[in-house]
């Protein structure tokens, strides 16, 4: 007897398996015939573990057009827009925003999420806000927090000391923007200390690093080198690495193994970087992802994160982690049936893996968490971006969705239009 059984569904191996559950664990994956307290009926759906996300900023989210619209799309007006929102937001309004945008992911199959926080104001309202839904979500999202220097660690006089006390109110990871800072040496410095200051307190790592265009931003490097210095291994990820998109190729053949010895994970953000890089160029004009298939033919792991919905930097954006894969395997040319079930995989487990999420997965014993899907397979799910027809967090039927299906009325042959194909 389960709590809740999720019959027939097609795992994304293909198997097709039938899943008990028993409170807030998965029980037992096969052909079950035991009776349940409740029961979905996936049969032909893609029954998956949940999306996960590693890289988005949800004190900034759903803030579009506040206090205006970013007029140039540039990173730069982007970060200047949000400087002025984060004096006048309140811890309420960043809440409410950000409550709401929770809903969006939960009803996506999107049920952990690593957001950055802005610790550079001294009022760390951002700090206190997404401390507070983080406490809220748990019982459904398991949300991780960055503390994160936008400003630079050392470009303000407090950068540092801020972020400091965010870490001791309880955020989980610390940032960095070594990019950003006022040299490129500043920059390596910064990178140095907040290696050791990850390692000092045991905490993971995540930079955003090297979010530009220019080909001799050498940050990657020197984080490379601190992560191995510290052995801080998977539970350090470098954020964005568009430099690396316009880096000599000769270069790259000497820091990409440097990144690998390192152990350190990848997480580039295809639709940001589609949209805000090359924003300099004429034509041609660069795409600024960085070297995806590159890094994973070494074995590093590398996701796909969101970064934004609706905020200074973009305008669009609906929690669904599949548009993002969807981005990222055009801008990177996944296109063999491999390197497509690979994007698949990048925005579930290796998203999971980058945020070291333990109990993750559809085996016995794992956290009973997942997602169904109109779809028969991870690559049909890439094409269509389905309906999640339900979403079960930590055991618990979290959101439901009828089939959508099109019904045609066309002269002398009715149909209904089902967009899943085989
Ligand atoms: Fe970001």
């Amino acid at each position: 007897m389960f709590d809740l059984l999720v019959k027939g569904g097609t795992l994304p191996d293909g198997t097709v398996a039938d899943i008990g559950i028993q409170g807030d664990r998965i029980a037992a994956v096969g052909r079950l015939e035991a009776r349940a307290g409740q029961v979905i009926d996936a049969t032909g759906d893609l029954v998956s573990p949940p999306f996960v996300d590693p890289h988005f900023h949800m004190d900034a989210t759903l803030s579009y057009g506040l206090p205006r619209v970013n007029a140039s799309g540039t990173l730069l007006e982007g970060i200047s827009l949000w400087g002025e929102l984060r004096e006048i937001a309140t811890v309420e309004d960043m809440v409410g925003r950000a409550l709401a945008y929770c809903d969006w992911a939960v009803s996506m199959g999107l049920l952990a999420i690593r957001t950055h926080v802005d610790t550079t104001p001294d009022h760390l309202r951002g700090v206190e806000a997404m401390l507070e839904v983080k406490r809220q979500v748990a019982p459904y999202l398991d949300l991780q927090l960055v503390a994160f220097p936008q400003d630079g660690l050392y470009r303000t006089a407090t950068g540092r000391q801020n972020l400091l006390r965010a870490l001791d109110m309880g955020v989980d990871v610390v940032g960095g923007i070594p990019h950003f800072e006022r040299t490129m040496e500043e920059g390596a410095e910064s990178l140095r200390d907040l290696g050791r200051i990850a390692a000092e307190r045991g905490l993971m790592w995540d930079v955003h690093c090297d979010e530009t265009d220019d080909p001799l931003s050498r940050h990657v490097e020197t984080m490379a080198r601190e992560v191995t210095r510290h052995g801080l291994g998977r539970r350090a990820a470098g954020s964005h690495l568009t430099s690396m998109h316009s880096m000599d190729n000769y270069y790259v053949s000497k820091l990409l193994p440097l990144v690998a010895e390192s152990g350190m994970t990848a997480i580039p953000n295809p639709l940001i970087n589609i949209t805000l890089q090359g924003r300099h160029d004429s034509y041609p004009k660069r795409r600024g992802l960085t070297r995806v298939k590159e890094m994973q033919g070494l074995g590093i792991p590398v996701g796909w994160g969101q970064d934004c919905v609706l905020d200074p930097w973009y305008s669009l954006g609906t929690a669904d982690m599949l548009d993002v894969a969807f981005m990222g395997l055009h801008v990177a040319q996944m296109t063999h049936p491999a390197e497509m079930a690979r994007c698949f995989t990048m925005v579930t487990e290796t998203n999971a893996q980058i945020m070291n999420l333990s109990g993750y997965g559809l085996r016995p014993g794992c956290t009973a968490s997942l997602v169904v899907l109109d779809a028969g397979s991870p690559t049909e799910a890439l094409r269509l971006r389905p309906d999640r027809l339900a979403v079960v967090a930590k055991g618990k039927i979290v959101a439901e969705r009828r089939r959508n299906d099109t019904r045609l009325t066309l002269a002398g042959r009715p149909a209904t239009v089902r967009r899943r194909h085989g």
